[in-house]
């Protein structure tokens, strides 16, 4: 069998050998049944067609088996310094608008106002100006923006540019815990087995900047629920932060803080080498 991808180009060939052998030899580990076979191949069908560009159930089917998380461990040899990176996860949706130093990017209320903040550095601590920080997350109704109807498309995500000092900083909500989406074959997996699907709160990033390894990565809560149990795996300890609570009066409050509200400092170090893609230089937003 292996023989057949004897004349496939050599990565191609080593990727197929490798899959088939371990393929071939899980069915026999566990003697498949018919039956057993059946129900795979209807649950990969049920896969295909639940998935969407709002509904990525590919990719929580290797988030839930870890399959993400290991692929990351293996791409990611870091430099001490570095901010360890995490999961993409599922809910991404490229083209954020491009938003100013401050914005807040809640279209609509979504949970206590939070002031999400910090700087990019390289390893030796030299602040980058003008790298892209893409940030989303979800609002106290559990939802991203793409899983939400009652949102508008851009609310609660978009794009910031770091100032000369490397800075960046933007009103978020804190993120509260969420289910991975639970309705579908991956759901019928977590059901089956006995586990859970919440993920602890968390608010996610993508970082590039140009000459700078791409970093995709999340500020966890660290006082959230589920960190010890994330239904993907996707939990560091050096992602945790506190989510600091902070009064109406506060001298340091952003304009419109009205009420109690949050902040969350992180400084996100940068490895040097390739990003991941270029750099968007905003004029196409
Ligand atoms: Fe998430």
């Amino acid at each position: 069998m292996v023989a057949s991808f004897a004349d496939a180009p050599p990565r191609l060939r080593e990727v197929m050998s490798a899959l088939v052998e371990d393929l071939h030899r899980f069915v026999m580990d566990v003697k498949l049944t018919p039956e057993e076979w059946r129900e795979a191949i209807s649950l990969l069908m049920a896969t295909g067609h639940i998935t969407s560009e709002e509904r990525q159930e590919f990719i929580l089917w290797s988030d839930a088996l870890g399959v993400s998380m290991l692929v990351d461990a293996l791409e990611h040899d870091l430099p001490p310094g570095a901010t360890e990176s995490t999961v993409l996860g599922p809910f991404y949706v490229p083209g954020s608008p491009l938003r100013e130093y401050g914005a807040n990017i809640a279209s609509q209320p979504a949970g206590d106002p939070t002031w999400v903040f910090g700087r990019v550095l390289t390893t030796e601590g030299e602040p980058i100006a003008g790298a892209e920080v893409d940030v989303w997350q979800n609002g106290d109704n559990e939802l991203y923006a793409v899983q939400d109807p009652g949102a508008p498309e851009d609310h609660l995500r978009a794009r910031f540019r770091t100032r000369d000092d490397g800075a960046y900083g933007f009103i978020g909500v804190r993120p509260v815990p969420y289910s991975i989406p639970s309705d579908g074959p991956v759901g019928q997996m977590l059901q089956a087995t006995g586990r859970h699907p919440w993920r602890p709160a968390h608010i996610h990033l993508i970082v590039r900047a140009p000459g700078c390894r791409t970093l995709t990565t999340h500020i966890f809560d660290a006082t959230s629920e589920y960190l010890d149990s994330d239904a993907v795996f996707a939990v560091k300890p050096s992602l945790l932060r506190e989510f600091v609570r902070r009064s109406p009066g506060d001298p340091e409050a952003p304009p419109g803080m009205d009420g109690a509200w949050y902040s969350v400092e992180t400084d996100l170090v940068l490895a040097a080498g390739d990003a991941d893609e270029p750099v968007d230089d905003g004029r196409t937003a």
